[in-house]
């Protein structure tokens, strides 16, 4: 399984990829949480990348498939992979187009996680990560037994640095602007499913795995 999960910030990428990883063993990979982990390492990748992430706007291309091409080459993605935050316009596209076949690899599917942007906000002021067990959770709408779980498990909730209302809303207008036209672009190469993303977070893994042909 090659998958790709598209769709704006909020829309549910990384709940619904981890689900995935756990339920059957495809491993995410979230550029997001790459550079996350080069900020939190203080590496020269994460200093440069961490002021651009605070805008809100995109790291660039040249970096970014330099993460991916090295994350592709590890061992567990030879059993497939769940693309999270990657590709984030045209020309990421077109270069993972070209760094696939420079491995004899297809994607199998993209799937567009589909949310009215008035969600959006709300979902993404609410998030916040579990310390200890890296579950993505919601103080709105994750219920008190997940929250629970995390202090149980000696965990904190955590809110992202961009996760502010004003960063938010420029993360929404570069989606707007640069990754929406992926949909076009996955359309035409006839790799596009459309999942209605918003309700239950079972409901919504069902129908992804319904897309994805999964059982
Ligand atoms: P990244 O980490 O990729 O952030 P994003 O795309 O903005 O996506 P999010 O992680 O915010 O949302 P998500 O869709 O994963 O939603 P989630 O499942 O968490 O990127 C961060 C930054 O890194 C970028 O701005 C950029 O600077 C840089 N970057 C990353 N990739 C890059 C690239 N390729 N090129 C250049 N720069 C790049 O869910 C959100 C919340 O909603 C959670 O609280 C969750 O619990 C809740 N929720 C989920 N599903 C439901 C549901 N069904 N009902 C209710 N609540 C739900």
């Amino acid at each position: 399984m090659r998958l790709v999960l598209l769709g704006a910030p909020g829309s549910g990428k990384g709940t619904q990829a981890q689900r995935m990883q756990a339920r059957h063993g495809v491993p995410q990979v979230s550029t997001g949480d790459l550079l996350r982990e080069a900020v939190a390492a203080d590496t020269e990748l994460g200093r440069a990348a961490k002021a651009v992430m605070d805008a809100g706007q995109l790291v660039d291309d040249r970096t970014m498939l330099g993460i991916i091409r090295e994350r592709l080459a590890r061992p567990d993605a030879k059993r497939g992979f769940i693309l999270d935050g990657f590709p984030r316009n045209t020309s990421q596209a077109n270069s993972l187009d070209a760094l696939l076949a420079s491995l004899k690899l297809k994607l199998d599917r993209v799937v567009l996680m589909d949310v009215d942007f008035d969600i959006l906000m709300k979902r993404l002021t609410g998030r916040r990560t579990c310390s200890t067990t890296g579950a993505v959770l919601n103080i709105y709408f994750s219920s008190p037994t997940e929250l629970e779980a995390c202090r149980k498990a000696g965990g904190e909730l955590l809110q992202r640095d961009d996760d502010n209302e004003a960063t938010i809303r420029n993360r929404l207008q570069v989606y707007e602007r640069q990754t929406a036209p992926l949909v076009d672009y996955y359309t035409k190469k006839g790799l596009l499913e459309t999942v209605p993303a918003t309700g239950e977070v079972d409901a919504v893994y069902s129908r992804l795995k319904s897309a994805v042909g999964l059982k």
